[in-house]
């Protein structure tokens, strides 16, 4: 029986104020450049220092960062044989990003060469008319396939659509299911679990199918129900990974703070994006490919998280 593993965050009101916020700043840098002009004394150039560095970074963080694209690597296992995986989360295509950011995603992806590629959920921002941006995603490469699982933005308003247009695309949607891949007679078993917002997480079903022994790629969208998958799994010898996204990584991020705004999760605030561990289980936390709330990111790029497992 479903139930529910996390509460709910809703996005808070401030940062749907943020376009205002960047107006206003750009207002507020101009009035104090012309503010300054008469000025003399020790305070002009602190001043003028802190307005363009302010307007700089905000200049930055909100149209060019979002557009960088990193590369996060890791190497989770042990043994001779390894797959590589691609994982990509939160695109969140809408009002900031559309079928050009996923293109590029794509094109990148591919570059990769990855064995398996799995897309981790937060496809959307906003409802079903988005879709179409997303025809990109048709265009991965990868022996092993492509799987998807849904995230709390499209199972929000358009679970029914979402639903409907990966079945469409051919990139199977996971949801509390595995599937069972045959890799030069070796089995592999990829492993998605729904949306726990506003879909019905149903960690048992997902795992139904599970054999002790195979190795096993796991997504979860939101890394609040790792440690409920991983005591459910407790105890298989077959090298097991989860993915997540969700966190955005905080998307806008201070150095040496982490976060500015609340993570939308219970679980602290160490729980932002990067590599951890329950029962043993690694979970690869990716800081996603988009954004929602503000359109900006600081010190927190857009992220194609590339995993190497070994079994
Ligand atoms: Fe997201």
């Amino acid at each position: 029986m479903p139930r529910r593993y996390s509460r709910i965050h809703e996005l808070d009101l401030p940062w749907r104020l943020y376009d205002a916020a960047i107006l206003l700043l750009l207002a507020s840098f101009v009035g104090a450049c012309a503010w300054t002009r008469s000025w003399t004394g020790p305070f002009v150039l602190p001043v003028r220092f802190l307005s363009v560095a302010g307007f700089l970074t905000i200049f930055y963080g909100s149209f060019i960062e979002p557009r960088l694209l990193a590369v996060r690597r890791y190497a989770v296992g042990k043994g001779e044989r390894s797959i590589r995986i691609a994982f990509l989360s939160d695109l969140h295509v809408g009002p900031y990003k559309g079928a050009s950011w996923v293109r590029r995603l794509v094109d990148r992806t591919n570059g990769l060469k990855p064995d398996l590629v799995l897309l981790g959920g937060d496809f959307l921002y906003r409802d079903a008319s988005d879709l179409p941006e997303l025809a990109p995603l048709k265009r991965l490469e990868a022996p092993l396939g492509t799987y998807a699982i849904m995230g709390n933005h499209d199972e929000w308003k358009s679970g029914r659509e979402t639903r409907a247009w990966f079945e469409a695309s051919g990139i199977p949607l996971l949801v509390n299911r595995s599937v069972s891949i045959d890799r030069e007679g070796e089995k592999l078993l990829v492993s998605g679990v729904d949306d726990d917002w506003y879909g019905e997480a149903d960690l048992e079903a997902a795992f139904k199918d599970f054999t002790p022994d195979a190795p096993a790629v796991v997504m979860l969208h939101n890394p609040e129900l790792a440690p409920h998958a991983a005591a459910l799994l407790r105890g298989r010898t077959g090298a097991t990974v989860f993915f997540s996204g969700h966190t955005h990584g905080g998307q806008i991020r201070l150095p040496f703070l982490g976060s500015v705004a609340r993570l939308p999760h219970d679980m602290g605030r160490r729980f932002d994006r990067g590599r951890f561990t329950f029962e043993g289980f690694p979970l690869l936390l990716g800081a996603g490919t988009g954004e929602s709330g503000p359109r900006a990111r600081l010190f927190c790029p857009p992220e194609i998280v590339l995993a190497e497992l070994r079994f």
